[in-house]
């Protein structure tokens, strides 16, 4: 039975380097050769992330203030308190979301890429998995 469990581990722990082998050997193609291709953030390999705490959507919800504002984007958590200011859409929309998840508020404008680099800056940590909604996130 520990076998199986440790075989089974071992299979998807392999298989995810080899996911994100394929996702960085992508990034660094697109890189070379200058293709500005719309990476999905949901689906870049970011195996710092791994490294970030992980807080649950309630904890996430204690930080919805214009002093303290956290939002979650494609299962990863952000501090954009200091971004608010400089968010070119304004503070307001951003605040709207302030503890939630804004991952469909976001996809829904439309984010460039411009965007989606800003957003590396921000990130305090992940959720924790039992409540993420995008797997190929981590
Ligand atoms: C931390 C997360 C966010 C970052 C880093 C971000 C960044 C940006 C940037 C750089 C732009 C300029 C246009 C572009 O490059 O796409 C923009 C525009 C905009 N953002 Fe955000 N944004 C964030 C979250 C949100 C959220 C949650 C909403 C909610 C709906 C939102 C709504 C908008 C709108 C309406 C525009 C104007 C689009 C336009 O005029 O074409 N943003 N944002």
């Amino acid at each position: 039975m520990t076998k199986e469990i440790m075989e089974s581990a071992a299979e998807r722990s392999s298989s995810q380097q080899v996911l994100n082998m394929a996702v960085s050997s992508f990034e660094t193609l697109s890189a070379l050769l200058g293709l500005t291709a719309y990476i999905e953030p949901a689906l870049r390999a970011r195996s710092a992330a791994a490294k970030l705490p992980a807080f649950t959507l309630d904890q996430v919800s204690e930080h919805c203030w214009v002093d303290d504002c956290w939002v979650v984007l494609y299962d990863r958590v952000y501090d954009v308190t200091r971004f608010l200011d400089v968010h070119p859409a304004g503070a307001d929309i951003l605040l709207e979301s302030a503890g939630r998840d804004a991952t469909s508020a976001f996809r829904g404008v439309g984010h460039s890429q411009q965007a989606v680099d800003a957003l590396l800056q921000y990130q305090v940590g992940v959720l924790v998995d039992a409540e993420c909604m995008w797997p190929a996130s981590k």
